[in-house]
């Protein structure tokens, strides 16, 4: 059934772990490069460390035993002519907007970097990011983790072997669940354009990316379309305070509860209930129809408190004190427990990307933040088959249909992975890691170099212009 490919080189055995700095230690600084890396300590060391949060920079030095002196609260004093380069690799976690700076400069210094998506939130800081790590010949890795995960690299194996002939058309879509979307583009951090980047940047530039990569041509031109239609104070239910925990007449009922979300996980945990595995599913209900049930067995089965009191992304993101009163003061106080309908919030909760390719294959990319499921699906049309692809938070699936004999095969599926990545991350990670420890042809030509992101961030702010522009984009013009 399975002809997916294997993408890992863990069999590669070090000298000597490759020495790492981290700028920004938050959700994906220390929760997911970190926590691949404590996975994979003979091969990676963290030395240092720059973040402002006491919390979150001091419980990344302990799990690194980082020295004091190690230790910075900005990237401008970590990465500074006075310390110079102390390792081999920097890996740049801060938000959007901080991108461009430390990355320059960590070049400049000598080091490898790992770089946040997106690269940068302007065209023109793209292109420096690129030209800058092209003339110190050092590696600019883009976390384009899509590319990584098992899931789209079978997709590209299978059209590289010519299994669906040429691509003519491509329909794909990002489907930001209802409960996901205002986390990040309602209430949280990428909620203003101004403040962090337009969300077809923000949330998609993965998607461009992954279609650019499929097609393998420049784009040709790009048309958007997109509006904020929903999360306005215009659709907030009679009576609805500015915060859920002010009293709100419609708790009960409202999807958005933020309590339900970062104490009780419930949207999360109901993604059990289509799993295969008959455990998961079980586990699942109790959780949702027996909470004082699964209270009692806690006292037995520690870990069971986690559940309880949800202790993984998207609570750690509200507040580095997990408690139930820690996160309770972070609603009443900090943006995540603010009504849906009562946010500053200007980023479009949908938006659709027509473009057309030099090759003259056409695709066309929606995201919205609308969705029962979180996650991507994919139909790639060619001329001899078709492939479509399910890569959601329940589960992954590629099926090919060969226009000839009008049969179907699956050529990869997966149960539940609870995340938007599967395993995107710890392949990103691996393949950095595997190129500066070993200098294999990947160091030569990473898959998600600058140069190679560069195309999907220009279409990105090309459809940003044709939306707010109303008109179609020529990204020859566009590029010049
Ligand atoms: N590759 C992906 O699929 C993916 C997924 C989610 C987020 N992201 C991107 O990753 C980046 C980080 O997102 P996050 O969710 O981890 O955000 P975060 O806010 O949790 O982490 C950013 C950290 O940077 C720290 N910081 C602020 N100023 C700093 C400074 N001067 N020096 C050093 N650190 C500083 C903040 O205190 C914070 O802890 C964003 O650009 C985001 O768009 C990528």
């Amino acid at each position: 059934m399975m002809n997916s490919i294997s993408r890992n080189s863990s069999s590669l055995i070090p000298k000597k772990p490759l020495d790492a700095v981290l700028i920004g230690a938050g959700a994906r600084g220390w929760h997911t490069y970190g926590r691949w890396a404590l996975k994979n300590k003979d091969r990676i060391k963290f030395i240092a460390v720059a973040e402002p949060r006491e919390a979150r920079r001091q419980g990344f030095a302990k799990e690194w035993d980082i020295s004091k002196k190690r230790q910075f609260t900005s990237w401008k004093d970590l990465l500074n002519e006075a310390i110079g380069k102390i390792a081999d690799a920097c890996v740049i976690c801060t938000q959007d907007k901080m991108h461009t700076e430390p990355a320059l400069k960590a070049l400049q210094l000598g080091y490898h970097v790992l770089l946040e998506k997106p690269m940068a939130t302007t065209k023109q800081e793209c292109i420096e990011l690129v030209k800058q790590a092209e003339k110190v010949g050092r590696q600019l890795r883009i976390c384009h983790v899509a590319r990584y995960t098992t899931m789209f690299s079978t997709i590209k194996h299978a059209i590289n072997e010519g299994l669906i002939g040429d691509i003519i058309n491509i329909i794909h879509s990002e489907n930001v669940a209802y409960w996901h979307f205002p986390h990040g583009y309602v209430r949280g951090n990428w909620r203003k354009a101004t403040d962090s980047s337009p969300v077809i940047i923000a949330k998609t530039c993965h998607d461009l990316d992954l279609l650019y990569w499929l097609v393998e041509s420049p784009t040709k031109s790009v048309q958007s379309f997109g509006e904020l239609s929903f999360y306005r104070t215009e659709n907030a239910p009679k009576g609805a305070p500015d915060r859920c925990l002010d009293g709100c007449p419609v708790a009960e009922t409202c999807p958005w509860y933020a309590p339900r979300l970062y104490i009780e996980a419930e949207p999360l945990i109901r993604i059990t209930q289509r799993s295969k595995k008959w455990r998961l599913r079980f586990a699942g209900k109790l959780l949702l129809n027996h909470r004082k049930f699964v209270k009692f067995l806690s006292i037995f089965i520690k870990p069971l408190r986690n559940f309880l009191n949800w202790q993984y992304w998207p609570a750690t993101v509200i507040s580095d004190d997990l408690s139930v009163e820690g996160k309770i003061q972070a609603l009443k106080s900090g943006p995540w427990g603010r009504c849906v309908f009562h946010c500053d919030n200007d980023v479009p909760d949908h938006q659709t990307v027509n473009i057309q390719f030099k090759n003259n294959v056409t695709a066309t990319m929606t995201m919205h933040g609308h969705s029962y499921l979180d996650g991507r699906w994919i139909r790639i049309s060619g001329t001899k088959g078709s492939l479509l692809g399910e890569f959601t938070y329940a589960g992954e699936k590629i099926t090919y249909y060969d226009h000839r004999y009008v049969h179907e095969k699956v050529l990869w599926e997966n149960d539940i992975t609870f995340g938007a990545h599967s395993d995107g991350d710890s392949g990103l990670m691996e393949s950095f890691v595997n190129s500066l420890l070993n200098e294999g042809s990947e160091r030569e030509d990473p898959l998600t170099s600058a140069r190679a992101s560069l195309e999907s961030h220009l279409m990105g702010f090309a459809a940003e212009k044709s939306r707010l522009e109303h008109n179609v984009i020529d990204m020859d013009d566009f590029r010049d």
